[in-house]
This record gives C-alpha cells, sequence and structure tokens, in this order.
C-alpha cells in the first residue's frame, strides 16, 4: 500500500519530467525558429530600423532574434524569405530607407498614416521587382510622383493618395499591364490627365484622380477605355465628358463632380447593365436628364445638383431612390421630388 509520501514523490518526479520537456520543446522551436529568417534580410531590416531613428513601433525588432517573428512584416512561409513589410500608424520620423530595395522578395510594401514620414520614394524600391502590392499613403512625402514606379512591372495595386505630391502625373504610368488600381488622389498634381492613361494594354485599372488641381480636358483617348471605377473627383477639369458613358461599358462608379465640366447630359448614353454610381454635381452640365436613365438596372447614388440642367426628372426604375437634394441649384428641372412642371 502506498503511503501520501510514495504519491507526493511520483507526483513530483512526474511534474519535473514534464516541465523538462516542455523546456525542450520551446528550446528546440527558438532554435528553429533562429534559423528561419534569413541572415541577408536580417541585416537589411535592422538597417530600416536604424534609418528610422529606432521608432518605438519597431521594437519587437530585437537584435539576435528570428526576423520572421517580429511585427510589421511577414516571411514567405516556403522561402523565409521577407514577402511584405507594412509599416501603419505610428510616431515614426524620418524618410522611406534607401534599404528597402534590398529585400528582393518583397511582394508587399505598406507605409501608411505616419505623417512625419518627408521627402519621397527611393529609387531603390525599382529594384524589387516581385513587387505586387504598393500602398504608400498618409504620408508628408512631397515632390513628383515618381515616374520610375513604372519599372515594376508586376504591380497590381498602387497607393499614393493622402501626400503632398505635387507635379504632373507620370504618363509612364500606362505601361503598367497588370495593375487593379491606381489611387493618387488627394495630392497637389497639376497638369493635365496624361493621354497615355487611354491605352493601358493589359488590365485596365480603377482610376483615383479625385482631389488634386488637374486641369485641361479629359483626354480624347478614354474613348477606347472600360473603366469600371473612374473617380475624376475635385480638379479643376474643363470640357465634354460624354466620353465617359459608354453604352456598352462596364463602368459601375463615375464620379466627375466638383470639376468645370460642359457638355450636353442629354447625350449621354448610359452603361445600363453596370452603372451603380453616378455623380455629376457641381459642374456646368446642361441639357436635360436623358429618359434612359430609369433604364439602369441598378442605379443606387445619383447626384446632378449644382449644374444647369433643365427639363423633366425622369421618373419609373430606381428614379424614387433620389430626392431632391440630387437635383438641387439647377437651371430649370422639374417634377417629382421637385416642384411640378409648368
Ligand atoms: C511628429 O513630429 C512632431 C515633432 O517632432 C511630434 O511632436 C509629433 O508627435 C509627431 N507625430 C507623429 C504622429 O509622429
Ligand atoms: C504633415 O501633414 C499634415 C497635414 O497636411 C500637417 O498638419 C503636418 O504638419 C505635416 N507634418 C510634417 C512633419 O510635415
Ligand atoms: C452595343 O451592343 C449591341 C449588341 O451587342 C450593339 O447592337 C450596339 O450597336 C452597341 N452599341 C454601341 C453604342 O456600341
Ligand atoms: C448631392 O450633392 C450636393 C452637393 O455636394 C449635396 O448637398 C447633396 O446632399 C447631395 N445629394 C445626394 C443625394 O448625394
Amino acid at each position: 500500500m502506498a503511503t501520501s509520501h510514495q504519491y507526493y514523490t511520483l507526483f513530483l518526479f512526474f511534474t519535473l519530467l514534464f516541465s523538462y520537456s516542455l523546456t525542450t520543446i520551446s528550446v528546440s522551436a527558438t532554435t528553429k525558429q533562429k534559423q528561419r529568417c534569413h541572415p541577408s534580410d536580417y541585416k537589411v531590416l535592422m538597417q530600416i530600423k536604424k534609418s528610422l531613428n529606432n521608432p518605438y513601433h519597431l521594437a519587437s525588432w530585437v537584435p539576435k532574434t528570428d526576423c520572421c517573428e517580429w511585427y510589421c512584416l511577414e516571411c514567405d512561409e516556403k522561402t523565409n524569405r521577407v514577402r511584405a513589410l507594412t509599416i501603419f500608424s505610428g510616431e515614426i520620423s524620418g524618410q522611406i530607407p534607401d534599404a528597402i530595395g534590398d529585400l528582393p522578395y518583397l511582394d508587399n510594401l505598406e507605409f501608411r498614416k505616419l505623417s512625419n514620414i518627408t521627402g519621397s520614394i527611393p529609387r531603390s524600391i525599382t529594384k524589387l521587382k516581385k513587387l505586387k502590392f504598393v500602398s504608400i499613403s498618409w504620408l508628408n512625402l512631397t515632390g513628383p510622383v515618381p515616374d520610375f514606379l513604372s519599372e515594376l512591372p508586376n504591380l497590381e495595386f498602387l497607393e499614393l493618395n493622402f501626400n503632398q505630391f505635387s507635379g504632373s502625373i507620370p504618363p509612364s504610368f500606362s505601361k503598367f499591364t497588370k495593375l487593379g488600381a491606381l489611387h493618387l488622389d488627394r495630392n497637389k498634381l497639376t497638369g493635365s490627365i496624361p493621354e497615355s492613361f487611354g491605352h493601358f494594354t493589359g488590365t485596365v485599372p480603377d482610376l483615383y484622380l479625385s482631389h488634386n488641381q488637374l486641369t485641361g480636358t479629359i483626354p480624347k483617348s478614354f474613348g477606347n477605355m472600360d473603366f469600371e471605377r473612374i473617380d475624376l473627383s475635385r480638379n479643376k477639369l474643363v470640357g465634354d465628358a460624354t466620353l465617359l458613358f459608354k453604352p456598352n461599358g462596364s463602368t459601375q462608379i463615375l464620379d466627375i463632380s466638383r470639376n468645370m465640366l460642359e457638355f450636353d447630359f442629354s447625350k449621354v448614353m448610359f452603361p445600363k447593365k453596370s452603372l451603380i454610381s453616378l455623380d455629376i454635381n457641381h459642374n456646368k452640365i446642361y441639357g436635360s436628364i436623358p429618359k434612359d436613365i430609369v433604364k439602369i438596372q441598378h442605379l443606387q447614388m445619383f447626384n446632378a445638383s449644382y449644374n444647369r440642367l433643365c427639363g423633366v426628372i425622369p421618373t419609373g426604375g430606381d428614379m424614387a431612390r433620389f430626392d431632391y437634394s440630387t437635383y438641387i441649384h439647377n437651371n430649370c428641372l422639374c417634377g417629382l421630388p421637385l416642384k411640378k412642371c409648368t
């Protein structure tokens, strides 16, 4: 018959054995993790941290630990090379480090919401031929939008919005063949929209150019392009925008509001199957609202206010969704939801 003392000894023995094996497992796990981070990536990351003045945001980037475990980055599961560097919302001052160009396996690069990062984008970024996703947004970058970004052949998404970029839009950006979206909105861009943007040869990107100071007319070449989403709002564009309306196109979202565009709205033909949102407010658009607007299958948003439109507001289809604010400040629109026509 075992005494309580014997039970206790047995209990102690197993406890020790258990904690010993736990230690062994965690030690070997750490050793294994240490081997994950590629030494060259490790060196570059330490350099990046230093160029950013060792910010608290990168406190997890501790020397001699496995970099693949650090915050703000991701290693590829197979190759263990750093494939994503995503620095977001931190108190970081300085410039985007040149050293980013020495992380050759990066496919995702994000510097976002870091308002004390100034300067421009280093040319070394063009070494990163695997880059697919670039978001350099909500920083305080200045100077021209670097046209060397067009040397990144595999880009699928490029977002440079909410910065202080000035100068004109690089025409070379039409060289992208896989780009799904281009966000250059909310900068201080001037000049006209490049003619070349009507000549994308592969994927036609969603185009976001709003909140800049773009001038001139919408390029004629846009007649060739079927943009699914296009936002040119809050610029200083003049002239005709009829060519953006393609009856057989697949445009879903079209925003040309707050420009100085001037054309006859009654001549426009809507992409009836695809159009979801149409904003033309604050321009000098004249003529009447085409009756065909009621045949748009899923029109969820429409704003024609602050123009020079006239005539009867068509009824039927989705038109009942829109209240008077869709039509205010026009020359002589009438009928529901405005006053009766006389
Ligand atoms: C930016 O820098 C200023 C001055 O150095 C500092 O006071 C401020 O806290 C910083 N802001 C952020 C978001 O890093
Ligand atoms: C960054 O931009 C914001 C908004 O434009 C501004 O208030 C701030 O002073 C800028 N910071 C720096 C460091 O330039
Ligand atoms: C749109 O497509 C239809 C049928 O494919 C065709 O008959 C029509 O001419 C096209 N309209 C325009 C303006 O291209
Ligand atoms: C249309 O735009 C005007 C001007 O910006 C705004 O006051 C109004 O609320 C908008 N209406 C709708 C339905 O979007």
